[in-house]
């Protein structure tokens, strides 16, 4: 792995809250602006591998394998149609990895031992979790530097948000000491629900500024993309919903490296050979 490899975890062990649409477009927007992003789908159900188009014949070898066969990241990652962005798959093995992994060897460091013997160079890699606090999701958090949690602003939004602390700050206590919050994302936000704005303040005065300025809406063209194998970027890169996950993207990459680096002017299509 390369040394400046960042790892971020997206978290949340709600279902249906965003995880998976944040992984995939943040890493679509990272790889338009030339970061080099793996996405590991480590959600059973491969909702990612979906979101990237890839079809269930080439998740032959994925996140199970990279963990219990001793495969490299190089065996195991396939290109997506955007460059600079492969993806390790899941498949139906990796729900049995959950008992599996109660009786393997360094259970709690499967993925991390997994990346860190993998040779090949990425500036990002992005962990798609799945939604429950299982050990799968603890693999995904000691092998991150942070993690990035998606809040859908419903009344029961903060509600488990203190046992995903909780757990963060058992894993840095046993495990990874320097595990940090990257961010706090508000997704599916509905400015015609006075109910968004007011969980969206509790939120705020929750976290603080380790929430993001961008709020991501809901919007239709967002839920249409994976149908069609499509980031939304791809899908439709108009809409309100590609255009809050691109300036997602400059946060994120400004919290990672500093340099605020605007998409605003990326000619997108472009960039992801369309
Ligand atoms: N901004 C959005 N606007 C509309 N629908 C969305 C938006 N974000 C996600 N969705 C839809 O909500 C559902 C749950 O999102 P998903 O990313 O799969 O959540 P999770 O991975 O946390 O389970 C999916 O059907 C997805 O297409
Ligand atoms: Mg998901």
């Amino acid at each position: 792995m390369s040394s400046n490899c960042r790892i971020i975890s997206v978290v949340n062990q709600k279902g249906g809250v965003g995880k998976t649409t944040t992984t995939v477009n943040l890493a679509t927007a990272m790889a338009a602006v030339g970061k080099r992003v793996l996405v590991v789908d480590a959600d059973p159900q491969g909702n990612a591998s979906t979101g990237f188009g890839v079809v269930r014949a080439n998740r032959g070898i994925g996140c199970y394998e990279l963990m219990f066969d001793g495969l490299l990241v190089e065996d195991v990652a396939v290109p997506t149609i955007i460059p600079n962005l492969s993806v390790i798959t899941s498949s139906a093995d990796l729900a049995g990895a959950e008992i599996q992994l109660v009786t393997t060897e360094r259970r709690e460091f499967r993925m991390k031992d997994a990346l860190d013997r993998s040779a090949k160079d990425y500036d990002i890699i992005l962990i798609d979790c799945p939604p429950s606090l299982n050990l799968i999701t603890l693999n995904a958090l000691i092998a991150s530097h942070a993690i990035l949690i998606p809040l859908q602003p419903e009344f029961y939004a903060l509600e488990g948000v203190s046992s995903l602390l909780q757990t963060m700050e058992a894993v840095r206590e046993r495990f990874n000491p320097t595990l940090e919050v990257q961010g706090v994302v508000l997704t599916m936000y509905d400015k015609r629900n006075s109910l968004s704005d007011a969980v969206a303040a509790d939120v705020r005065s929750y976290f603080g500024d380790k929430v993001y300025e961008t709020v991501i809406p809901r919007n239709v063209r967002v839920s249409e993309a994976p149908s069609h194998g499509k980031p939304v970027l791809l899908y439709d890169l108009k809409c309100s919903g590609s255009r809050a996950y691109m300036q997602l993207a400059s946060e994120v990459l400004k919290r990672e490296w500093g340099a605020f680096e605007s998409l605003e002017n990326t000619d997108l299509p472009k960039a992801v050979g369309e």
